[in-house]
């Protein structure tokens, strides 16, 4: 088959690690009778930059006529890069946001996994981890404090800073049906985590994932407060399957789950909606102060173009051989700078591409 792929370097890291990204799955295409027609689009910095603007009307038509997207990472110094002079809906995230937006990926989905061979790596007691965890973060893109009214205006000589959280019923039932079709592809566990002791769009998520939750016999649904979330997943993170929230939530959720995993570097992350079109991207940053250098960690963004022939092209035996290859790879001991350990080699961001294609089977 082949497959149009819209990639977006970005900034920072972001084209060092498309580049990895890239190799791996030329290699893939070879192996298996596969091609990848590659169309490079700006977003971001470069992309303000080049237009005036973090992402063009143009740029995300082209995004929509693709197969799908594969993201580096967009964003900047913000100090030293000037984006962040620029008025809000100007500077490199918002051009994250308006993609987001403008394809419907209203579902996140986030991995957090304790790789075996990165165990050491893990900041949590070894009792707490023992064997491992493996959980998803099923985040709410779309809507929420991230998309509602805003405004900051001055009431009688006061400066006044208004965001609104909205959201409606569908909105909540069509991210719930996501989070309870992957849980059925996992341990058949959803937790639905909201602040439903204090806000009504949490009282009408609550609802609403327990109506959606009857569809679904086979999966065991609770829910839990986010205060308490944020303390469970450092106290006990073996016992999530599925988290399911919403954006603001799993934003901040989500980080704190790549936190404890030790090695942000190698988890990635999908965005989904109606289509089988989605948005594949490392769950870090740009780090711009590591641009240019070849020390980048690539398997997010390898892991996260697995993920694409996983969800956007039904290619399952594609994706396994991509991530067994990661596997391996850490196994003989390779590691970039983030997740170096002692007795381990070291090496730069091509050398772990070129490792990674190597070992595809
Ligand atoms: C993320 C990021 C973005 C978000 C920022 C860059 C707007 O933190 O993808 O989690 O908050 O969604
Ligand atoms: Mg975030």
């Amino acid at each position: 088959m082949n497959y149009k792929v819209a990639v977006i370097p970005g900034d920072g890291i972001g084209p060092e690690i498309i580049t990895e990204a890239r190799k791996v799955l030329d290699k893939i295409g070879e192996k298996y009778g596969h091609t990848f027609e590659y169309q490079e689009l700006l977003m971001g910095g470069c992309s303000i930059d080049a237009y005036g603007e973090p992402l063009t009307d143009e740029t995300l038509e082209k995004a929509r006529a693709s197969d799908s997207v594969l993201l580096g990472a967009v964003g900047g110094d913000v100090g030293k890069s000037g984006w962040y002079e620029l008025p809000p809906d100007k500077r490199p995230e918002a051009g994250l946001l308006k993609i987001r937006k403008g394809l419907g990926l209203y579902a996140n989905i986030r991995p957090a996994v304790l790789f075996d061979e990165l165990s050491g790596a893990c900041p949590l007691k070894e009792d707490i981890t023992n064997g491992g965890f493996d959980f998803v973060v099923m985040r709410e893109l779309t809507g929420g404090l991230y998309f509602g009214e805003r405004k900051t205006i001055e009431e009688n000589g006061i400066m006044k800073a208004i965001d609104t959280l909205t959201y409606d019923e569908n909105e909540i039932r069509r991210i719930a049906r996501w989070g309870f079709d992957v849980a059925m592809k996992r341990n058949k566990k959803v937790c639905s985590v909201d602040k439903a002791n204090v806000l009504d769009s949490s009282r009408l998520w609550r609802k609403v994932v327990k109506e959606v939750s009857e569809e679904y016999p086979e999966v065991e649904l609770s829910d839990m407060l986010v205060d308490n979330c944020a303390m469970q997943i450092v106290r006990d993170p073996k016992q999530f399957d599925v988290i399911l929230t919403e954006n603001m939530f799993g934003d901040i959720l989500s980080d704190e789950a790549s936190m404890v995993t030790g090695s942000i570097g190698m988890l990635s992350s999908a965005s989904l909606g109606a289509t089988k079109l989605g948005l594949y991207e490392p769950s870090h940053g740009s780090a711009p102060d590591i641009a240019g250098q070849d020390k980048a960690n690539p398997l997010a963004t390898i892991l996260s173009a697995a993920m694409m022939l996983r969800y956007s092209f039904d290619l399952e035996k594609e994706a396994d051989a991509i991530e067994d290859a990661v596997k391996q790879v850490l196994k003989e001991g390779y590691r970039t700078g983030d997740i170096m350990d002692n007795g381990k080699t070291l090496v730069g961001t091509k050398q772990m591409g070129d490792l990674v294609a190597a070992h595809i089977k």
